[in-house]
């Protein structure tokens, strides 16, 4: 076993069997192209072999596209970081996906646009600025907390969905302040859904090869989910000046008030570009985390019951402060856990811009080079039991940590995700919050299974009972 191929250690010390979350079918062989295709745009997640999961490096030639899947630390460290310049772009698919929407925007940008952006919108979301947008956070879950109180015991709710609705509700606030994100998060939310619901279906034609040239066909619904969302941030974005009296702290402010190295400040369009950006990338991607977690954890009797006893020691009933956060470190390891079974983006995908190579293997220009945490967070020559849901892994002292190249939920190298603080520590308070006060059970006869479009969901929804706890 070299250094990259570090299994962390066991540790349940003796604890009954660990719970096997599901998985899609894995083929032992390939099926042909055509059956690829077809699996792929219903389920990215269910085109993988058995033997996926082991690969180092693997290339297969798809229609006219050279496709590598990287599959290792020490190869994902080459990709993603060394040659971060000649792999940096987004593949075509993403990019014709959100390029609509987002334009020139952090996400979907490369070269000189995207080295510029990223210096001066990442310090607005940067982790040293979290502290600041904490107290956002536990006032807007203290009002999730209050509608569930409101709820007779055991009512039904559809868990995706509400963890959808907080987070969307956490990063509105946050981009937009207080006042202006909770009057104008609705309309923003729905707006956002509209767009998702019509690109949701994968671009796979662009994946196996179509030129990048050629028009898609974008129907006006679409046009017409853009032309909304602009508006409404062109009027957010008005109305700042106001809110700027107030003396409150937004992203909004942080991107109107930026400067690049030339002292100049951003257009209305990047600005508007930008906070599309971080409402689209912070959202959906932290409620699915939630969502699963909840899941996880109603599957699992020792996984709860360890969780909770953390939180009542630690928190003794009372609501966490920031200065909380570090305090918590199994709720953390439940939220790492979940992570690393259910990636929310479980594909990473960039295009080859010129000539290059991977581990000695010629990579020509136009490849797709896929990071596919789904496949190395399963790794058997990574990971000891894979599939099973065990957030000690996590935390266990005598346990070697995860390969920060092998573990890669937000990314790596220098596009790794610019909210990676934010969204943890949204999702370490969400759940810490919540699970104070709830238990949640998932609803008799639901059958939960991983859907990978854009982003890995439990299905369309997760519908799950709501119990007061009364610790
Ligand atoms: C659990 C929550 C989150 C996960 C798992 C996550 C994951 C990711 C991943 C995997 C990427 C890179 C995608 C790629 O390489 O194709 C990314 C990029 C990004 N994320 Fe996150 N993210 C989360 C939360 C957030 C939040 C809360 C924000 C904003 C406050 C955010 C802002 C961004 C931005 C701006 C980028 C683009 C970075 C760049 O290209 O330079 N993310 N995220």
């Amino acid at each position: 076993m070299t250094a990259e191929t570090v299994k962390p250690a066991p540790e349940t010390n003796g604890a009954p069997q660990d719970f096997v979350p599901p998985y899609p079918h894995r083929f032992e062989t390939l099926p042909p192209v055509w059956k690829l295709i077809g699996l792929a745009k219903k389920n990215f997640l269910a085109i993988w072999t058995e033997s996926d999961f082991q690969s180092r490096l693997r290339s297969k030639k798809v229609i006219n596209r050279e496709l590598f899947v990287v599959n290792r630390p020490d190869v994902v460290r080459e990709a993603f970081q060394t040659r971060h310049k000649e792999l940096q772009r987004k593949s075509p698919q993403m990019r014709h996906s959100l390029e609509p929407l987002l334009g020139d925007g952090l996400f979907v940008s490369d070269s000189d646009t995207w080295t510029k952006r990223r210096k001066v919108v990442a310090p607005i979301i940067h982790g040293s600025r979290v502290p600041g947008f904490a107290p956002i956070m536990i006032e807007t879950i203290e009002e999730k907390r209050a509608d569930w109180a409101g709820l007779p015991d055991g009512s039904e709710v559809n868990v995706l969905a509400e963890m959808g609705h907080l987070t969307a509700e956490i990063i509105c606030r946050t981009i937009f302040g207080r006042t202006l994100g909770k009057d104008y998060a609705s309309e923003v939310v729905q707006g956002f859904a509209d767009y998702q619901k019509h690109i949701d279906q994968v671009e796979i034609i662009s994946l196996f090869g179509l030129p990048d040239w050629l028009p898609r066909y974008r129907r006006r619904s679409v046009r017409s989910s853009i032309k909304r969302i602009l508006t409404v941030l062109d009027e957010i974005i008005d109305s700042y000046a106001q809110q700027k009296e107030s003396g409150e702290d937004s992203v909004i402010g942080g991107l109107l008030e930026a400067r690049d190295e030339d002292g100049k400040p951003l257009s209305r369009a990047a600005i508007r570009n930008e906070a599309a950006v971080i409402f689209m990338a912070g959202h959906e991607t932290t409620a699915n985390t939630l969502a699963w977690a909840w899941y996880l954890l109603s599957q699992s009797d020792r996984v709860r019951a360890k969780l909770q006893k953390e939180l009542d020691t630690v928190l003794q009933g009372r609501t966490p402060a920031f200065s909380d956060v570090p305090n918590l470190p199994y709720t953390k390891a439940v939220i790492e856990e979940t992570l690393r079974l259910y990636p929310p983006v479980p594909i990473l995908a960039r295009e080859a811009m010129v000539d290059t190579s991977i581990s000695g293997k010629p990579v020509p220009r136009g490849s797709l080079v896929l990071v596919v945490p789904w496949l190395m967070h399963r790794s058997p020559k990574l990971w000891h039991a894979p599939d099973a849901f065990r957030p000690e892994r996590f935390i266990n002292p005598k346990a070697k940590k995860p390969n920060k190249y092998g573990y890669v939920p937000f990314s790596i190298g220098p596009r790794i995700c610019a909210g990676l603080q934010f969204g943890m520590t949204e999702s370490i308070l969400s759940l810490a919050m919540l699970a104070q006060s709830f238990d949640l059970t998932l609803k008799d006869g639901t059958d939960v299974q991983p859907v990978a479009r854009l982003t890995l969901r439990p299905g369309d929804e997760l519908p799950m009972n709501v119990h007061a706890r009364h610790p």
